[in-house]
């Protein structure tokens, strides 16, 4: 069976789309359906690329037992909507410019917002933390944890 392939995308991804990745990576093994996925994150600049994620959002991913080991670099605008099957941004100025970048009508269907997927938060975006405090951070994960396990079902859904 073809892997689901996912990027989430974010403006530095430094912060929220490693996280999503993270959080994904740590509910696909607990619900044991890791061999069906291959995920990746990706920003939307390229100010951050070949750092590690940022201190302080491993500092509280690491407490939810999250290790983010990615490191940032910039989404490629040809071969990323060739390969990946969904395309997840995390603002609506990520979606904007996503949506900017995509080079065909087929690969623009595989842009969505991460926040579609929630269905405890109301939030319409993933706040951006990086210049906030420790709620920021705090906030990014629960919205996260909230959205992959509507993603999960919502990609499960699809393949019944
Ligand atoms: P991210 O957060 O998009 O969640 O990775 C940010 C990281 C860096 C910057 C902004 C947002 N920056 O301006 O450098």
């Amino acid at each position: 069976m073809d892997k689901t392939k996912i990027l989430f995308v974010c403006l530095g991804n430094i912060c929220r789309s490693p996280s999503a990745e993270a959080v994904m990576k740590a509910l696909i093994k607990s619900e044991n359906v890791t061999e069906a996925f291959e995920l990746d994150s990706a920003g939307i600049t390229a100010y951050h690329a070949g750092d590690p994620a940022d201190e302080r959002m491993q500092r509280h991913a690491i407490q939810r037992g999250y290790h983010l080991t990615s490191i940032s670099r910039q989404v490629n605008s040809t071969s990323d909507f060739d390969y990946f099957d969904y395309i997840i941004g995390m603002d609506g100025q990520n979606i904007s410019d996503l949506e900017g970048m995509a080079p065909t009508e087929e690969s623009w269907q595989k842009i969505s917002l991460m926040t579609d997927y929630c269905s405890n938060h109301q939030h319409d975006s993933v706040p951006d933390p990086y210049y906030g405090g420790a709620t920021g951070f705090e906030l990014v994960l629960d919205i996260l944890e909230d959205a992959c396990r509507g993603l999960l079902e919502s990609i499960q859904n699809e393949k019944e």
